[in-house]
């Protein structure tokens, strides 16, 4: 991956983190204002832990990169870039002080010597220095760098990225991030995303290859009249996995999903899920057992309010599961609560997307069909929608994937298939895929 890839990864990563820091603020303010005591309102562990991540992520290991590789050589090859760099610096120089001080605060908070509301402030601050600096460097000196750097410039900054034996930044520092997010994830309270809190620190990965098969679909075939579309697709979904779908346009992908979700007869072949065969199940019985779809072409409904788009989705759910799974999507998606009263077709196409995605996951998908999410998004959109799936699949949901954009899709699968006019032509691991040269020629244009 190149090294500007990792660097937006990691920013999209720490925006997270500030906007779920600052949530969290509120909530304690709240608690303490309604005579919590400071004890009590402060969730001193889950704010230690997002100290800790920040300080081995960010202070040891990305600044210092950034400053050795990336911004060295700008600076060398574009000296109006000088300020802003220095800038940055300082504040990359201040880091730990910065970190050292809040963890200060935060101790005197919980031991009652400084009131709540003072800690909520300065977190607030940190948040949002946090994220200035992420902007200048997505919006200023990005752009810059990819301008004035050289080609032998990037072959240096990649290596160095891509340098999985360094001690700050290779796989074992790799594996001690991942450690300390997975404790942030686990110590999250219930309103930060969606089960996040049952998630622990299983990695996604390693749960693919022992977990037990959730879906087994055998010789499926389907027809539109007389034209066969799905001429006998046999595949498998393990439970925690994320199984992608590429193919060309007309494949079938979406015929397949269509299928599996009940709504498209299917002609021929068996579905097997979570042990149960429900090859004759209806539709609205699959989406019961937890087989929910976002669909292609978003299909929100335009005129009805963005809540209720969402409360939709939840039809086959229980009152009381209802609310609470509301809030958590209105978490996940900030913009979706602030417009929730608004006609779900005033949103823009990304946020749409985000809506679809939120109705299917309303159903409390135990697998989750998602048909093109990227499909006409402006490309950071496209970035954000696969940012999503990336945290849905960290917290363990099953998804089957369906994507034009198939790099992207086959670089978060564990596992993908290829679909040729109706049939299964290849299958392999994501990586497989990607490095697969007819794969390549075929769907990625290298
Ligand atoms: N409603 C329909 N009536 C008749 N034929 C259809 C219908 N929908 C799809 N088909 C045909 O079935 C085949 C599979 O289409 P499908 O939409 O499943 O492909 P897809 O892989 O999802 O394509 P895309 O990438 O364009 O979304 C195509 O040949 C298509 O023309
Ligand atoms: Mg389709």
């Amino acid at each position: 991956m190149d090294a500007l890839r990792i660097i937006s990864e990691d920013h999209n990563n720490l925006w997270r983190l500030a906007t779920t820091v600052d949530q969290l603020a509120g909530e304690m303010e709240t608690q303490a204002k309604a005579g919590a005591p400071a004890g009590q309102a402060i969730d001193t562990a889950f704010f230690s832990s997002v100290l800790d991540y920040i300080e081995q992520f960010v202070e040891r290991s990305h600044h210092p990169k950034e400053d050795d590789y990336l911004f060295r050589l700008l600076r060398l090859r574009n000296p109006y870039a000088a300020p802003t760099l220095a800038a940055l610096q300082a504040d990359h120089r201040g880091g730990l002080a910065r970190l050292g001080t809040l963890r200060q605060r935060l101790s005197e908070a919980t031991q009652g010597q400084l009131p709540v509301a003072d800690l909520a402030n300065q977190l607030r601050a940190y948040t949002a220095a946090m994220k200035t600096h992420i902007l200048t460097e997505e919006k200023e000196v990005m752009p810059l760098a990819r301008k004035a750097l050289r080609k032998e410039d990037w072959l240096e900054i990649n290596r160095a990225f891509n340098d999985n034996h360094d001690p700050l930044f290779g796989d074992t520092a790799q594996a001690e991030f991942r450690e300390l997010y997975h404790r942030i994830v686990s110590l999250a309270p219930e309103s930060v995303g969606l089960g996040g809190h049952s998630v622990g620190s299983l990695p996604a990965k390693a749960v693919a290859v022992e977990a037990e098969v959730l879906l087994r679909v055998q010789g499926m075939e389907s027809c539109y009249g007389r034209i066969k579309a799905l001429k006998g697709i046999t595949l498998e979904v393990r439970r925690g996995e994320t199984v992608a779908l590429v193919g060309a346009n007309g494949a079938g992908k979406t015929t397949f999903l269509r299928t599996l979700s009940g709504v498209q007869p299917m002609s021929a072949g068996s579905i097997h899920f979570d042990g149960d065969d429900i090859s004759k199940l209806r539709s609205d019985k699959r989406m019961r057992r937890g087989i929910c779809q976002s669909p292609e072409g978003r299909q929100v409904f335009g005129p009805l309010s963005i809540e209720d788009n969402l409360r939709l989705g939840a039809y086959t759910q229980p009152r009381h599961h209802v609310e609470g799974d509301l809030e958590k999507i209105f978490t996940m998606f900030p913009i979706l609560r602030e417009k929730r009263a608004l006609p779900a077709g005033t949103l823009s196409g990304g946020q749409q997307q985000m809506l679809a995605i939120g109705r299917a996951l309303m159903g409390r998908p135990s697998l989750l069909l998602l048909d093109e999410p990227s499909m006409g998004l402006a490309p950071l959109l496209v970035q954000e929608v696969f940012e999503v799936i990336k945290t849905l699949k960290s917290q363990g949901m099953t998804i089957l994937l369906v994507e034009q954009n198939a790099l992207a899709a086959l670089d978060i699968a564990d596992r993908a298939y290829v679909l040729e006019t109706g049939n299964v032509t290849l299958t392999g691991t994501g990586q497989e895929l990607i490095s697969n040269e007819q794969v390549r020629a075929a769907y990625l244009g290298m």
